[in-house]
C-alpha cells in the first residue's frame, strides 16, 4: 500500500465527471487499499478517487463504528428528509461550512469484486455518501454551503451540543 497525493479544489480533475469502473482487477484493489491508507492518514470521513487524481466512480466512507464502505459505481436510489450540519473536505483544507442534505439515503454500489450491495444510511453516514458521490460528478460541497463557519463558531456550536 502507498499514500496518494490528495488534490485540492483549484485542480481541474476535481471538477470533471468520473467514468464507471469496468475492471475489478488488482489495479482497482491497489487503488482502494491506497485510498484507505490515505484516508486514515488524513483522518477523514471519506475519499473519492478523483481526489487522488483517478477519474473513476469509486469512493470510500468511514464514519467510525460502521466500518469502511467501498463503493464502486454507486447509484443513489432514494433520499428523504433533511439535515443541516457542518461539512469539510480533504480537498478544501482549513474550511468548514454548513450544508443541507437529505437525512436518509438508500444507495446501491459494487464491492471490489463487482458484487452489488445496498446500504441504507441516515445522518452522518448519509451525508458522507452524498458528499463523496458528488465528487464523482465533479461537484464539491463548497457549491452547497449556505454558511461558512469560523473555528470560533464551530467551537461554540459543539459547546451548545454539550449543553443539551
Ligand atoms: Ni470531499
Amino acid at each position: 500500500m502507498a499514500l496518494r497525493n490528495i488534490m485540492t479544489e483549484e485542480q481541474a480533475t476535481l471538477h470533471k465527471v468520473s467514468r464507471p469502473v469496468t475492471k475489478f482487477d488488482q489495479k482497482l484493489h491497489d487503488l482502494l487499499d491506497d485510498m484507505a491508507e490515505t484516508l486514515e492518514k488524513a483522518n477523514g470521513a471519506g475519499l473519492a478517487a478523483p481526489q487522488v487524481g483517478i477519474l473513476r466512480r469509486v469512493f470510500l466512507v468511514d464514519v467510525g463504528d460502521e466500518g469502511v464502505f467501498e463503493m464502486i459505481n454507486p447509484e443513489i436510489l432514494e433520499t428523504s428528509g433533511e439535515q443541516d450540519d457542518l461539512e469539510g473536505c480533504l480537498s478544501v483544507p482549513g474550511k468548514w461550512g454548513m450544508v443541507k442534505r437529505p437525512n436518509y439515503v438508500r444507495v446501491q454500489a459494487q464491492d471490489r469484486f463487482g458484487e452489488w450491495y445496498e446500504v441504507e444510511a441516515e445522518g452522518l453516514l448519509a451525508r458522507c455518501i452524498l458528499h463523496e458521490n458528488d465528487h464523482l460528478d465533479g461537484h464539491l460541497y463548497t457549491e452547497k454551503v449556505h454558511k461558512w463557519m469560523s473555528e470560533e463558531e464551530i467551537a461554540a456550536m459543539y459547546e451548545e451540543d454539550e449543553d443539551e
